[in-house]
């Protein structure tokens, strides 16, 4: 008498033995890509750096009827790493400061890096002298001082980079915001939301 489970074990080809194998072998590695990722990031909590203004002060502001605009404006950028576990490495930092579309000043800085959690100042004293405003710069810098509120722009970017044991990751971080001073005191009015995104 012939066993039938044997016969209808030979059913079962080569090709479909190989099949089930390699289907196996795909999920087993599907399962620890998984695990590796998820251990990763309950472990690291990687975070993106970022840049962002953490005060700023208007402390001239010289602007006469001929269009000329001197100032002096200091700013304190702060690179933020916020991953508790890798450091983070900053470069080709650069940023703009315009009055209504006019460059007045460029920054830069050396590269840099920020150790985990934790943050590093960059502290800027910006001299702009006899810059020339044209017709429609000096009439928004007139309304401005009418109103007491002057208002600058700041864009720039910074190449990052971190990581995390072998991953490592490499981004720009843009910044583009308004800052916006009293005057005559210089105060700004609110520093705070600009902090810089990866597009
Ligand atoms: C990160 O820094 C903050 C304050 O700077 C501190 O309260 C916190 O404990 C630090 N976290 C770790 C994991 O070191
Ligand atoms: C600067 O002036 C503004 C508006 O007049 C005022 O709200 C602000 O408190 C002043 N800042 C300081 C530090 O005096």
């Amino acid at each position: 008498m012939r066993n039938p489970k044997a016969g209808r074990q030979q059913l079962t080809s080569p090709l479909v033995k190989g099949a089930a194998v390699i289907c196996a072998i795909l999920a087993i590695l599907v399962i620890i890509g998984g695990i590796v990722v998820s251990a990763i990031y309950t472990n690291y909590h990687p975070k993106m750096p970022y840049i962002k203004v953490a005060d700023a002060h208007l402390n001239t502001l010289d602007y006469d009827q001929s269009g000329l605009l001197d100032t002096e404006m200091a700013l304190t950028i702060l690179a933020e790493n916020d991953n508790i576990k890798a450091h983070a490495s900053f470069s080709d930092a650069s940023f703009n400061i315009r009055f209504h579309g006019i460059k007045i000043a460029e920054l830069r800085t050396a590269p840099f890096d920020v150790p985990k959690n934790s943050s590093f100042p960059i502290y800027y004293l910006v001299p702009s002298s006899s810059i020339p405003l044209d017709q429609m710069g000096m009439e928004a810098m007139d309304m401005a001082l009418k109103q007491g509120i002057v208002p600058f722009s700041l864009d720039g970017q910074a190449r990052t980079r971190w990581k995390v044991i072998f991953l490592s990751a490499r981004f720009w971080t843009h910044l583009s915001c308004e800052l916006r001073f009293f005057w005559p005191n210089g105060t700004v009015v609110n520093p705070l939301g600009c902090r810089s995104r990866v597009h």
